[in-house]
């Protein structure tokens, strides 16, 4: 029973199958994913926006994605893990990503890392991928750079679709195994897709993707409030999950729990 290994993802796309990607956090949901033979799970930086209640990505740690990627291995026996680089573990150069990147192989078990940027992420991708790392790309909305960007449709107009072709083709060249494109118009993404041999991974990027991501609180409804137009709650979480602790807290006030069957005489 071995892991799911990039060269299972790049024959995937040779046969035209393609493939889900869940974000995990925690030990627990990665057995779930994993048992529902969800292939690759991510151990996101978004787990700052919805594991931490950090918001946004910016203040995540490397002691932190160390630690959830440790419990997402622990959790799962078939998927390829990849952890997240940070805000500030890989923009200093490529050897600074060198040393980020191996620690969460090497101390968290994780099968592959993803870090944000094309071109301007190249230089980090190639030492990587030299060294041994498999590194997965992400390029149209980068969240570590929100500050820069906000979080706006990349890739709108004939000049930014360029770019967005330059900056897949970019992280092609220096070794990545494959690049998730987050909004980016639908048009945009199927042509990157068609270009590219490496699989894409879409996350508001259309239907032509090579594979699709999706934050897992978002698509199980854990995650309040309005939720971003390519989401699809598969699940109402939240509302399930408040109905049991209201029913637990409301039995316990009222002395219906427990009952002898939860009791040791
Ligand atoms: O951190 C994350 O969850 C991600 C995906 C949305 C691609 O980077
Ligand atoms: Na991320």
């Amino acid at each position: 029973n071995r892991r799911v290994t990039v060269r299972d993802l790049a024959l995937a796309k040779e046969r035209g199958e393609k493939w889900p990607m869940l974000t995990a956090y925690d030990a627990m949901t990665a057995s779930v994913f994993d048992e529902s033979g969800i292939p690759v799970l991510l151990v996101g930086d978004s787990m700052g926006n919805c594991h931490l209640g950090y918001e946004t990505t910016v203040p995540v740690t490397m002691d932190e994605i160390a630690m959830l990627t440790a419990a997402v291995v622990r959790g799962s026996s078939r998927a390829l893990v990849v952890a997240d680089l940070p805000f500030g573990s890989y923009q200093e150069g490529p050897v600074q990503a060198l040393r980020s990147a191996t620690r969460l192989v090497k101390e968290a078990g994780a099968g592959a890392v993803k870090l944000e940027g094309g071109e301007r992420s190249s230089e980090q991708i190639g030492l990587l991928v030299r060294s041994g790392i498999p590194v997965m790309a992400h390029i149209g909305l980068t969240p570590q750079s929100v500050h820069a960007m906000g979080y706006r449709v990349q890739g709108r107009g004939e000049e930014a679709a360029q770019q967005v072709l330059r900056d897949a083709k970019a992280v092609q060249d220096a070794g990545a195994f494959a690049v998730v494109l987050e909004m980016v118009p639908a048009g945009v993404a199927a042509e990157v897709t068609r270009s590219l041999q490496v699989p894409t991974v879409g996350i508001g990027a259309g239907a032509e993707c090579d594979a699709q991501v999706l934050v897992w609180t978002d698509m199980a409804g854990l995650t309040p409030g309005k939720l971003p137009r390519f989401v699809k709650r598969y699940a109402e979480l939240r509302g399930a999950l408040g109905g049991a602790a209201s029913a637990f807290a409301e039995e316990v006030v009222s002395g219906a729990f427990p009952q002898g069957e939860h009791t040791f005489e």
